[in-house]
């Protein structure tokens, strides 16, 4: 029996998203930059004798554990690319909260085909693999490669940007997700938007430079969700009036991020919005760090965070 793999997976913030024309396929045509943040929800895949799956954590309740979970539906789609069968038990933990605007889904999705890839020692390269995950959802290739990219296409086709810093968030939960599709809905019903190029968002990331890319974030599908969830509006405000260098709605939302000049001013900042109400749960990250990846466990059988790299502020 092959040894039990433990991957992690990050959530990931889009710094730039601008939505283009829906397409004949039902999605919409987008150009945004990702950025994979330090939260991270953890897979550990077992050789088993058919293909099940538990979830705990942060929104567990809300996660199907069936062939509707993510992870499963990417274990499945492995399997059949690989022509191996489908044989895993997935045990997930979740802290990227559900329906969040973070690619939680995205990442589980992402952390299966990593963990089972490793498991059934299937040989896929790397293409074959960002293959398989394009068919999971527009995110999930994001979710493999992590870092910092510029996402065309329905967001699916990747290419690497340069980002000169370790970049300091604060991501605030509310109290309930929203659905990715309904927000797209929101978009398709309003007014169109001018088309904002992402030249802004790209040249402060290449010059490492914190204030520029706050005052540079962009959201088309910001407009929407606050229609969906006008009180988002209030926790975005506090987040500026207590000196964040931007604040934005993640995705489709409804999480709010907020970029800081350091990892103090995180910690200040995460304190401050907790202490006023205006979230349900306030985290740190720092981005970018790495994509979903098989981490070290340590003899004690907990993963070795420190070995896995690209840790930051949790
Ligand atoms: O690709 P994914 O399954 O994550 O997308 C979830 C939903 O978000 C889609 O069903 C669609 O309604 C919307 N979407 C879109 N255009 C995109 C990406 C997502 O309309 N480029």
């Amino acid at each position: 029996m092959p040894d039990p793999v433990t991957v992690r997976a990050s959530a990931k913030v889009n710094l730039h998203l601008a939505v283009g024309p829906r397409r004949a396929d039902g999605y919409h045509r987008l150009t945004t930059v990702y950025q994979a943040v330090s939260l991270y929800d953890e897979l550990t895949v077992t050789a088993a004798r058919d293909l099940t799956a538990t979830v705990t954590g942060e929104g567990a309740g809300e996660v199907p554990s069936g062939t509707a979970n993510l992870a499963v539906a990417a274990a499945t789609a492995l399997a059949a690319s690989a022509r191996v069968p489908a044989q895993a038990h997935l045990e997930l933990v979740k802290t990227i909260p559900v329906a969040g605007g973070l690619a939680g889904g995205s990442a589980d999705a992402a952390a299966a085909l990593v963990g089972c890839d490793a498991l059934w020692r299937t040989g896929l390269d790397r293409p074959a693999l960002l293959a398989v995950a394009e068919t999971l959802g527009s995110d999930v290739p994001f979710a493999v490669a992590g870092g910092t990219m510029l996402g065309t296409g329905r967001g699916e086709r990747l290419s690497p940007v340069l980002a000169r810093a370790t970049f300091h968030w604060v991501l605030a939960f509310a109290d309930r997700g929203l659905s990715t599709a309904a927000v797209y809905a929101e978009h398709d019903a309003a007014d169109p938007l001018p088309e904002v190029p992402p030249d802004d968002v790209l040249a402060a990331l290449r010059a490492g430079d914190p204030a520029a890319l706050g005052a540079a974030l962009h959201n088309d599908l910001q407009r929407s969700a606050l229609r969906l969830r006008p009180a988002l509006r209030r926790t975005l405000d506090a987040g500026l009036e207590l000196g964040a260098l931007g604040a934005l709605v993640s995705g489709s939302g409804p999480t709010c991020i907020f970029l800081v000049r350091s990892s103090p001013a995180a910690l200040a900042l995460a304190a401050s919005l907790a202490g006023m109400g205006v979230a349900r749960t306030v985290r740190r990250a720092a981005g970018p760090v790495p994509g979903a990846r098989v981490v070290d466990p340590s003899p004690a059988g907990q993963p070795d965070r420190a070995a896995a790299g690209g840790g930051g502020p949790g």
